[in-house]
């Protein structure tokens, strides 16, 4: 028997974004807050909203006060703005932190305690109210946030997450047209979260055939795209192809579940503030090239999704072509491919490995056992940027 969990509704395409003036018909908010990234308010994207939010007579306020990877601190200061303005409702448009504290702060309003009681490996309560509406508008194709029930927090030196039912949104509004204008690298690096998500749902043991499914045309259309919307951002047909992997991969990972990548990729973003995206691209391949042997099957048909020329080759060639593919297109977006490129030092690759073991939870559902020699050895070749073969 296997559970699959979906967001309830959510509208997409060009323009989706104008679905917003018929959710303010239906729920009727007489206050709500816009959270939304800085950067988001800079150019203008926010607007949109704003003047949606205004035709219907709807008095809102900005919440911007977002930072990447934010502190169990930020998300306590997010849900004291929602509660002290009375908001009935939250709008969150952005990247993954963005999302993640639009619909944490939405939830927690009507729970008792803060952000830390929360969390999967510390907190001790439960989440047993979904608070106000909570609408989501991702302006990046990758996190997911915007479908998933989990919330990333840093603490320090790693991550921990929110996992829960409760801070599922009512509603996601896909719209490519935010994509268009992101510049490479943060098509590259939110891109190859993506595809992350949909290789490590592909090969996780809680993979089903449904999210199987999703997973695999989700690794099709942004292994042949991701390239494409990096470098011309303009290719709308590369956009909506990206936006649509994201989409699919998302709701096939965060039913499947993510594991080794996202776990080894937690402790560059708490030590070294490598973002959520770029830590899991510069860890993809060296994984991968480590854990092959235990999904090899899977490695043929990811083979056959991105295209590869399979024809006449063993199934071991087969998978180490894959390996070798995932480390090109990281290099082909113009992202690093060793941790050394961060700064990371020989002298680090202790601290983070050990770190790295206490992400169990990811780590239980990778299909290869990885102890902590098998981490520390995985962060070798991704220090020294080599491939076993
Ligand atoms: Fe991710």
């Amino acid at each position: 028997m296997n559970t699959a969990i979906f967001i309830r509704k959510v509208i997409t395409g060009e323009g989706a974004v104008n679905g917003l003036a018929d959710l303010m018909d239906k729920y009727q908010p007489k206050k709500v807050m816009l959270f939304a990234d800085p950067i988001i308010v800079q150019v203008g994207a926010a607007k949109k909203i704003e003047s949606i939010l205004e035709a219907k007579g709807v008095q809102y306020q900005i919440y911007s006060d977002i930072k990447p990877e934010p502190l169990v601190e930020h998300g306590d200061m997010a849900v004291k703005a929602v509660r002290d303005y009375g908001a009935e409702l939250v709008i969150g448009i952005g990247g993954g932190s963005c999302l993640d504290l639009a619909k944490v702060a939405a939830c927690l309003v009507k729970n008792e305690g803060s952000i830390a009681d929360y969390l999967n490996l510390t907190g001790k309560k439960k989440l047993t109210n979904p608070g106000v509406i909570k609408i989501l508008l991702p302006t990046t194709a990758g996190t997911g946030a915007e479908v998933t029930f989990n919330a990333v927090f840093s603490l320090g030196n790693t991550k921990d997450i929110i996992s829960d039912e409760n801070i599922l949104a009512d509603v996601a509004i896909v719209d490519p047209e935010f994509t268009y204008t992101l510049p490479p690298r943060v098509t590259a690096g939110s891109g190859i979260d993506a595809l992350t998500h949909a290789l490590e749902a592909f090969t996780s043991k809680g993979g089903t055939e449904l999210t199987d499914t999703l997973a695999i045309e989700a690794v099709r259309k942004i292994s042949r795209n991701i390239t494409t919307a990096t470098w011309n951002g303009t290719d709308i047909k590369a956009r909506g192809e990206m936006v649509w992997g994201s989409l699919i991969a998302s709701l096939s990972y965060f039913n499947a579940g993510v594991h080794a990548v996202h776990a080894l990729a937690y402790p560059l973003g708490g030590l070294f503030h490598i973002s959520h995206g770029e830590s899991n691209a510069v860890l993809l391949p060296y994984i991968f090239d480590y854990i092959w042997p235990s999904c090899i099957q899977k490695m043929v048909l990811i083979a056959e999704a991105m295209d590869l020329p399979c024809d006449g080759k063993s199934e071991r060639e087969i998978a180490l072509m894959v390996v070798q593919h995932l480390h090109n297109l990281i290099k082909d977006t113009g992202l690093p491919v060793t941790i050394q490129d961060y700064g990371i030092k020989a002298s680090d690759l202790d601290r983070i490995a050990q770190d790295a073991t206490e992400q169990k939870r990811l780590l239980g559902r990778c299909p290869r056992m990885l102890k902590l020699e098998d981490i520390r050895k995985v962060y070798q070749a991704a220090y020294d940027g080599k491939l076993s073969e």
